[in-house]
C-alpha cells in the first residue's frame, strides 16, 4: 500500500489526486460532525460480523475497544482529521486500523454508500428528537406569556386592519397550534428516517450472509411494536435522500411559522403598536441612532427563513437529475441538511428565550382594544337576535358606522335617536354590545377567543406541555 494515499485508492491508482482535486472532493470539513453516529454504526456492524463469524471474538472486541479509543480522542480534541482521507468514514477507519489490525476487516460487506446513508439517518433521528424538545419549549413560552396576561385584550387583525377583539393569549395560542402541527409532521417523518440501510453495500447488497435484523435492532431501527425496520431495495437505500428532503420541508414550514411569529413580534414592539416590550438583552442598539432598540432576534429569525427554504430547494434540485444509484453529488446533501437543522433549532431556541423576556404593555393594549369599531359585528349580531336577516343587519350597521364617521363620534357614543335614524330595530339595549368584557364573555364557541374558551385552551396546553 502506498503510505499516504487515501485507502480507497491504494490498489488501483498509480497516483494520488492533485491537491485541488482533493480539496474539491473532500467532505471531512463538514461531515466530521457525523463521527459519533459513524462509530455507533461501526460497532453494530462489527457485532454482526462477529455473529456471522467474519470476525473472531478477539477481533470484534479489539475493534470495539479501538473505536472507543478513537471516540475518546475525538472528544478530547486530539484526533487529527486528515483531509486527504476525504471523509469521516475513512478518517475513523484508518485511525482504527492503525491501532487495531483487525480494523481492516471492519469494512467487509459495507460501502461508504450504505454507511453514509446510515450515519445520516442515525444523526437525523437524534436531531429530530432534540428539535421536538426545543419546539415544546417554545410552545411553553407562548402559553406562559398568554397565561401571565390572561386578561389582556388586543385588536385582532385581518388585512392588517383592526377586525375584532381577541385575548392576547388567543393570538399566542394560534402559534402553539401551528407548532403542534410542526411536531406532528416531524414525528411522522421520523418513522421514515428510522429505517436501516446497512447491508445494502455499494448498490447490490453482499454475497456474505449478513444479519441485517441484528444490526437494525442494535441501532434501534425498530417500530413502536419492536419490529425491525429494514430498507427493502438496496439500490433505493444507497441513493434515497427523501428522509432528508422531508425533514427540510418540515423545517421550511416550521421556519415559516417562526417567521410569522417574528413578524408579529416586530410589529408589536414598534411605537405604532407598542403592545409588547422585549427585554434589553434580546434587542440591539443602532450604531448611529442613540434612541433605537431593535428586535433583532425576531428579525433574524424572519431572515433566516430564506436560507431554510433555499436548502430545501437545493436538495430537491440536487436529487432531481440523478441516475440510479449513488452519485458523488449526494455528498452535497450534508451542508444543506446540517444548516437547516442548525438554523431552525437556533431560531426556535432564541424565540423561546426572547418570549420569556417579553412583557405585554397592558395600557397600550387596553387603549387599542377599546376601539368600539372592533365590536361593529356584535352590533349586527344584536340586530340578528332581533330577527333581522344578517345581510340587512350588515347594511344597517354599515350605515351606523358611516354616520359615526360623519358626526365625528366613536360608535358607542351615538344616541338612541341617531341609531334609530338608521333603523328602528335598534333599542335602548343596543349600546350594551360595546361593553368589551361582556362581548368577550359571549364568544365561547370551541376555538373562539371567549373568556372561558381561552382559559380552557390555556389549561389544555399547560397540561399537554407539562
Ligand atoms: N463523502 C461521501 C458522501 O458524503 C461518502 C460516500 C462516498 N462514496 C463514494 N463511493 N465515494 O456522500
Amino acid at each position: 500500500m502506498k503510505k499516504n494515499s487515501p485507502v480507497s485508492r491504494s490498489g488501483r491508482f498509480a497516483r494520488d489526486p492533485g491537491t485541488d482535486v482533493a480539496q474539491f472532493t473532500e467532505s471531512i470539513s463538514f461531515d466530521r460532525r457525523l463521527w459519533r453516529h459513524d462509530i455507533l454504526g461501526s460497532l453494530a456492524h462489527a457485532a454482526m460480523l462477529r455473529k456471522i463469524r467474519v470476525l473472531t471474538r478477539a477481533e470484534a472486541n479489539a475493534i470495539a475497544r479501538g473505536l472507543d479509543a478513537v471516540a475518546r480522542e475525538i472528544v478530547a480534541g486530539k484526533f487529527k482529521w486528515k483531509p486527504e482521507l476525504e471523509d469521516v468514514h475513512m478518517n475513523i477507519e484508518v485511525a482504527l486500523t492503525r491501532r487495531v489490525p483487525a480494523g481492516a476487516k471492519l469494512h467487509t460487506a459495507r460501502s461508504r454508500n450504505d454507511q453514509v446513508a446510515l450515519d445520516l439517518r442515525l444523526w437525523l433521528r437524534d436531531e429530530i428528537v432534540s428539535l421536538l424538545g426545543e419546539i415544546a419549549d417554545l410552545q411553553r413560552a407562548l402559553v406562559r406569556l398568554g397565561e401571565k396576561n390572561s386578561d389582556v385584550i388586543i385588536p385582532g387583525y385581518t388585512h392588517l386592519q383592526r377586525a375584532q377583539p381577541v385575548y392576547l393569549a388567543h393570538h399566542l395560542l394560534a402559534y402553539v397550534e401551528m407548532l403542534d402541527r410542526d411536531c406532528e409532521r416531524l414525528w411522522d417523518g421520523w418513522s421514515r428516517v428510522n429505517v436501516c440501510p446497512l447491508g445494502s453495500g455499494a448498490i447490490a447488497g453482499s454475497t456474505l450472509k449478513l444479519d441485517r435484523v441484528l444490526v437494525a435492532k442494535l441501532l434501534g431501527f425498530v417500530d413502536a411494536q419492536g419490529k425491525p425496520q429494514l430498507t427493502q431495495n438496496s439500490m433505493d437505500a444507497v441513493s434515497d435522500r427523501d428522509f432528508a428532503i422531508e425533514f427540510c420541508a418540515d423545517a421550511a414550514i416550521l421556519a415559516m411559522h417562526l417567521s410569522r411569529l417574528a413578524e408579529d413580534v416586530i410589529l408589536w414592539a414598534s411605537a405604532e403598536f407598542n403592545f409588547i416590550k422585549i427585554a434589553d438583552a434580546y434587542t440591539t442598539g443602532s450604531s448611529l441612532m442613540p434612541q433605537k432598540k431593535n428586535p433583532d432576534v425576531a428579525e433574524l429569525t424572519r431572515g433566516k427563513t430564506g436560507r431554510v427554504y433555499g436548502n430545501l430547494m437545493s436538495l430537491l434540485t440536487l436529487l432531481k437529475g440523478l441516475p440510479m444509484t449513488y452519485n458523488r453529488d449526494l455528498q452535497e446533501d450534508k451542508e444543506r441538511l446540517f444548516d437547516t437543522a442548525d438554523t431552525v433549532r437556533a431560531s426556535v431556541r432564541l424565540m423561546a428565550a426572547m418570549l420569556r423576556h417579553t412583557a405585554a404593555n397592558r395600557a397600550a393594549c387596553a387603549v387599542a382594544a377599546s376601539d368600539p369599531a372592533l365590536l361593529a359585528t356584535d352590533l349586527a349580531d344584536y340586530l340578528v337576535r332581533k330577527g333581522m336577516p344578517f345581510r340587512h343587519a350588515h347594511h344597517a350597521v354599515g350605515a351606523v358606522v358611516a354616520l359615526a364617521e360623519r358626526t365625528g363620534k366613536p360608535l358607542n357614543r351615538l344616541t338612541l335617536a341617531e341609531l334609530q335614524s338608521v333603523d328602528k330595530t335598534f333599542g335602548r339595549d343596543a349600546l350594551a354590545v360595546f361593553d368589551l368584557r361582556r362581548a368577550m364573555a359571549k364568544r365561547n364557541l370551541t376555538g373562539a377567543p371567549g373568556t372561558k374558551e381561552v382559559a380552557k385552551q390555556i389549561a389544555r396546553w399547560q397540561k399537554q406541555l407539562s
